[in-house]
């Protein structure tokens, strides 16, 4: 009634040795970490800069379920996110149709050590959309790693499923919009614990830049928040005319 949307999850899991198993209350708690990050009620929301306030998403009014959670072993230790592997019913888990359900792939090891990676909504043929995150950057809690151990990895995936690009946006050249005008043009992917205020130039002109967004690199406990043109980009994505509209069930 409020226009909030749920969407519902599938979490597929696919394991080779029984810590990437990813327990049922690992994989809930990385839903209330959504929860909380798209609803703006995490805690660190309040981190937020005084420069920043203004543009707070606050509510998203964008919320997640878990819906249903399918396992698989698999011989497979080093997954490759560029061949998509882990999706495919003979070598992994076939997505749970994607034009209703948001899916989750857990999968133990990507190489270059990547934490996630996800599709703009459009880009990919439906069996391969979705969101894909290493298990160690899985929810909270015992079996996640530090500094990546608070759950954002699947905010800011979830932030690209929902068509939102990086800061500096979706090239690696940087100083590239990334369509949202309350957040500072920049040069490139701010990484670790950096320290308030930060600025960083594009075009001879420097900002200060907005490291404390979900859209960032930096460590979990850094980001805590969206924009409001970023909340926009995400509701346009899941309302009734928008190219994600099939997750509203
Ligand atoms: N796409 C980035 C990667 O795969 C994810 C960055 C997530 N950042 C974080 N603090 N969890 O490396
Ligand atoms: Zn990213
Ligand atoms: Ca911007």
């Amino acid at each position: 009634a409020d226009g909030t949307v749920e969407i519902p999850v599938v979490f597929n899991v696919v394991y080779n040795t029984s810590s990437e198993n990813v327990s049922d209350a690992r994989l809930q708690s990385q839903i209330d970490v959504l929860n909380r990050d798209y609803g703006a009620t995490n805690a660190d929301n309040s981190n937020t800069p005084s420069e920043f306030v203004p543009v707070k998403a606050g509510d998203t009014k964008i919320r997640f379920r878990l819906a249903k959670t399918v396992r698989k072993q698999s011989s497979t230790t080093l997954w490759n996110p560029d061949d998509n592997k882990m999706k495919s019913a003979s070598t992994g888990i076939a997505a749970t149709t994607p034009d209703n359900y948001l899916n989750i792939w857990v999968v133990n090891k990507m190489t270059g050590g990547t934490l996630g990676y996800a599709y703009y909504p459009g880009t990919i043929t439906g069996s391969l959309d979705g969101v894909v995150i290493a298990a160690p950057y899985i929810g909270t809690g015992s079996g996640t790693s530090a500094p990546f151990n608070l759950g954002r990895t699947a905010t800011h995936e979830v932030g690209h499923y929902l068509n939102l690009p990086h800061l500096w946006g979706s090239s690696d050249a940087g100083c590239q919009t990334d369509y949202s005008n309350d957040t500072p043009v920049s040069p490139g992917p701010n990484y670790g614990t950096p320290s308030y205020p930060l600025s960083r130039a594009c075009g001879g002109v420097s900002r200060s830049q907005i490291f404390m967004n979900y859209m960032d690199y930096v460590d979990d406990k850094i980001m805590v928040m969206f924009t409001t043109n970023q909340k926009q980009r995400m509701q346009a994505v899941v309302s009734a005319s928008g190219p994600r509209s099939g997750l509203r069930l």
